[in-house]
């Protein structure tokens, strides 16, 4: 087979063949095709598209670039999530004890944050002694004593992907349907859950800006995921502000606490709710309503959060978190106001300019590789929708250094919009997509 012609065929607008697509992934992978030439057909594929069939074979040559996990052992009750990234987003932290406590079996890997977006393993690391790298076999024999365990991702699931995401990056060649759907699903697949939900995030803050697109993704990966036998549920939830009030590291984790505690921060305790619900619903059988009604529960007796609490000491964590996390998790020296500059309310948020602030608080990384602050990041006291007086407090923003206060305090200004009217609420909760 010839490269070239691979690329002119796809640049043309024509389906690829079966053994093409595989070719070329076991090429790129052993590093025979160079990053020009995966680079150009990158391109092809973002301008031309690919039919089902071909995002089909795409992730399942990709997936099957590495170790494949094998979790057959736990039958039907493997399952796992996954967002596609936003700010704020700590429903990984409530949702993996809660779906543990009522009989599933949560085996995770998950990523670090990146640009805007966080990732749930740095969450995890600011909790003092967390481990965070597993051997698979330490990964499997927590999920079967404890029922949960969420460790960084193995150096070789999904190689292909991890090579071709980081070339998609620097040639803008993320943005494109089939190439985002492959990418999450070959590493879901490789990962091995026999059921899995997809937090697919619309609006500001996320990758998909628009619910056109979202849905397309959305309706994508399950379609992927059940060409490959496993059952799939895709949310659609809004993004155009954080979830919750913290974005953070340590922050955030204390705001999942406080949800597995029981608190009522509606919008990331409702959708926490239904993803882990989604989750239960598929691998117990149950309806949706009985799964509602047994998280809620869970939350409600002390249930979740003693699971929460097992999951962390078995990860070598400090589990006083559980019950005493600001005792234990790290705090900043420094901190800043931002203030409403007029009576009114806030009218929306550029949700990706809040996590680029919490990036110059040193909260995010803008390279791979670099080091964060895990008490770094801003609390809201404020949110869309809120009425505000001129000069009160809308959000505290926490850092290293007056240096990095200031700075992200200049991009929190920019992002966050005042105006005398009310704006529309919008649903968190967009649409439901089951397979
Ligand atoms: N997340 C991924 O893992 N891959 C993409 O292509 C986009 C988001």
């Amino acid at each position: 087979m010839n490269m070239y012609e691979i690329i002119s065929k796809k640049r043309r607008g024509f389906p690829l063949e079966e053994a093409e697509i595989r070719w070329v992934v076991e090429g790129f992978t052993r590093g025979e095709i160079p990053d020009y030439q995966m680079a150009a057909l990158s391109m092809a594929i973002c301008f031309q598209d690919m039919t089902a069939e071909e995002t089909a074979v795409l992730t399942d040559a990709m997936a099957k670039s590495g170790d494949m996990v094998d979790l057959s052992l736990f039958g039907s009750d493997s399952v796992d999530k996954h967002s596609t990234g936003g700010v704020g987003d700590k429903t990984t932290l409530v949702v993996a004890p809660l779906v543990a406590a009522l009989g599933g079996k949560v085996a995770k890997m998950s990523g670090r944050g990146l640009g805007h977006t966080g990732g749930t393993v740095d969450k995890l690391e600011s909790i003092p002694g967390y481990r965070s790298s597993l051997t698979p076999e330490e990964l499997l024999r927590q999920t079967m004593e404890v029922g949960v365990a969420v460790a960084g991702q193995s150096g070789n699931l999904a190689p292909a992907d991890k090579k071709l995401y980081a070339l998609r990056d620097v040639t803008a060649t993320v943005d494109s349907v089939p190439l985002i759907a492959s990418s999450i699903m070959s590493k879901k697949l490789a990962a091995g859950a026999r059921s899995i939900v997809l937090d697919v995030k619309v609006g500001s803050g996320a990758f998909a800006k628009t619910e056109d697109f979202a849905r397309r993704l959305a309706e994508s990966m399950l379609s992927i995921g059940r060409s490959c036998g496993r059952n799939m549920t895709a949310v659609l939830s809004n993004m155009d502000e954080p979830l919750g009030f913290a974005v953070g590291n340590a922050l955030e984790v204390k705001e999942a606490i406080d949800v597995l505690r029981g608190a009522e921060i509606p919008d990331l305790k409702n959708l926490s709710i239904e993803l882990a619900a989604s989750m239960l619903s598929m691998s117990k059988g149950w309806s949706m309503k009985e799964a509602r009604e047994a998280c809620a529960a869970a939350l409600r007796d002390g249930r979740a959060i003693r699971k929460f609490r097992e999951w962390i000491v078995a990860q070598g964590g400090d589990g006083r978190a559980a019950e005493d996390p600001d005792a234990v998790l790290p705090s900043a020296p420094c901190s800043a106001v931002l203030t409403a500059p007029l009576s009114g309310y806030i009218t929306g948020m550029d949700t990706e300019a809040v996590g680029a602030a919490c990036v110059h608080l040193g909260a995010g990384r803008s390279r791979m590789g670099d080091d964060i602050d895990h008490a770094a990041g801003i609390r809201f006291i404020r949110k869309t929708g809120d009425a505000v007086i001129a000069g009160e407090p809308v959000a505290t923003l926490y850092g290293a250094s007056d240096l990095r206060l200031e700075a992200a305090l200049i991009e929190l200004q920019k992002a966050i919009h005042f105006g005398c009217e009310r704006p529309k609420a919008l649903p968190l909760i967009i649409d439901v997509l089951r397979g």
